[in-house]
């Protein structure tokens, strides 16, 4: 039968990422680039007490998200997880054949919202041995047509940071032509940089974050949209009223009230536990890519899959990663300082 699905979704294919048998697997989880303990806590605690037979309401998270980012109440739309954040982005500012900036290789759904919406996509790619952000590519892109330009800081899968003065120029240069400025500060906990100072002089900035990565709660889904008011009203008229879940919402602001333990995990992390990483890989001569996130994109000598297949027998999970400029490369996230301790420990002992 033929389907009902409008053509352009039907030429689409779902993002299905590979998690089957995840939460059984006995062994280290670093292929999600999630929070690799327990998160705090008070998180469990407060999931004990909210009302399941209310409506959720998320005011009071609103206002200490506001606080943890620096800016007003009204800057701040709570989503479920910032994926619904990056799709009302899409949904809210962009129509079929509009053109959307998405330098590549980057979270993959970026492109899936583009594709939802019917935009043409144009995608610079990361360069050089570093993988470095495209800078002149994007600002040379950034015609009269373009509606969007997505700019994941630090981008995932290869940790490259943006330089905030190249934000700006790009922000500036958006703002003449009307088009929105949309960055990912998924992994800002662990890079320490935010655009979040420039909402006061762009009007077409918009930021997603989420409690998915250092704070640790990606199955309850809770992510957040900062911008002007004017930018969160838009988007407002889009998210429906309860899609995020009380569950969620309850565990985000207990994870708020814990940021002290939120930022010590990420400075293990940061400032232990990567470097160990990256020292070893040095010493075995392993390209990695300079990264100002929780985790490393590497360049085993040895095929990915296969890696991949060795590590996961023996107890550790890592995401191999192909494309433009990152094939036969793994992803590999930071965790404590003992984990990375036991992923040096076994691919020593597999591969060198
Ligand atoms: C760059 C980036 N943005 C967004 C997300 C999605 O996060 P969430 O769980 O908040 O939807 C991820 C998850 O891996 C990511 O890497």
């Amino acid at each position: 039968m033929k389907s009902f699905a409008l053509p352009h979704i039907q030429f689409m294919t779902a993002y299905a990422p590979p998690l089957e048998n995840r939460s059984v697997y006995q062994g280290l989880r670093l292929d999600f680039n999630e929070r690799t303990i327990a998160p705090p806590r008070a998180v469990r605690e407060a999931l004990k007490s909210f009302a399941l037979e209310l409506y959720p309401e998320y005011a009071d998270l609103s206002d200490r998200i506001a606080v943890y980012t620096g800016v007003k109440a009204d800057q701040v739309m709570v989503t479920n997880g910032s994926d619904q954040g990056m799709d009302l982005i899409f949904r809210t500012f962009t129509q079929p054949d509009d053109v959307v900036i998405i330098p590549s290789p980057s979270f993959a759904m970026y492109e899936q919202c583009a594709q939802i919406c019917g935009n043409r996509i144009i995608q610079p790619l990361y360069v050089g041995e570093n993988l470095d952000f495209p800078f002149e590519e994007v600002m040379q892109n950034l015609t009269s047509n373009v509606r969007l330009v997505v700019l994941c800081n630090p981008n995932n899968p290869t940790g490259t940071p943006i330089p905030l003065e190249q934000i700006e120029l790009i922000l500036r240069k958006a703002l003449e032509t009307r088009a929105v400025v949309y960055v990912d500060e998924a992994y800002a906990e662990f890079s320490g940089e935010t655009s979040v100072l420039l909402l006061s002089q762009y009007p077409n900035l918009v930021l997603t974050r989420t409690f998915s990565k250092a704070f640790g709660i990606p199955s309850l889904r809770v992510g957040y949209v900062v911008a002007s008011s004017e930018l969160i009203g838009d988007l407002l008229k889009v998210r429906g009223p309860y899609d995020v879940n009380m569950a969620g919402a309850c565990a985000a602001r207990a994870a708020l009230f814990a940021v002290d333990e939120i930022q010590a995990y990420a400075k293990e992390v940061m400032e232990q536990a990567k470097p160990m990483v990256e020292q070893f890989f040095r010493e075995a001569g392993v390209w990695f890519c300079p990264s100002r996130a929780n985790f490393l994109l590497f360049r085993p000598t040895e095929p990915s899959r296969e890696v991949f297949k060795q590590l996961e027998a023996n107890g550790i999970l890592i995401r191999p990663r192909k494309g433009p400029n990152i094939d036969n490369t793994i992803r590999l996230s930071i965790g404590t300082v003992a984990q990375m301790e036991e992923f040096i420990f076994t691919y020593k002992r597999l591969f060198l």
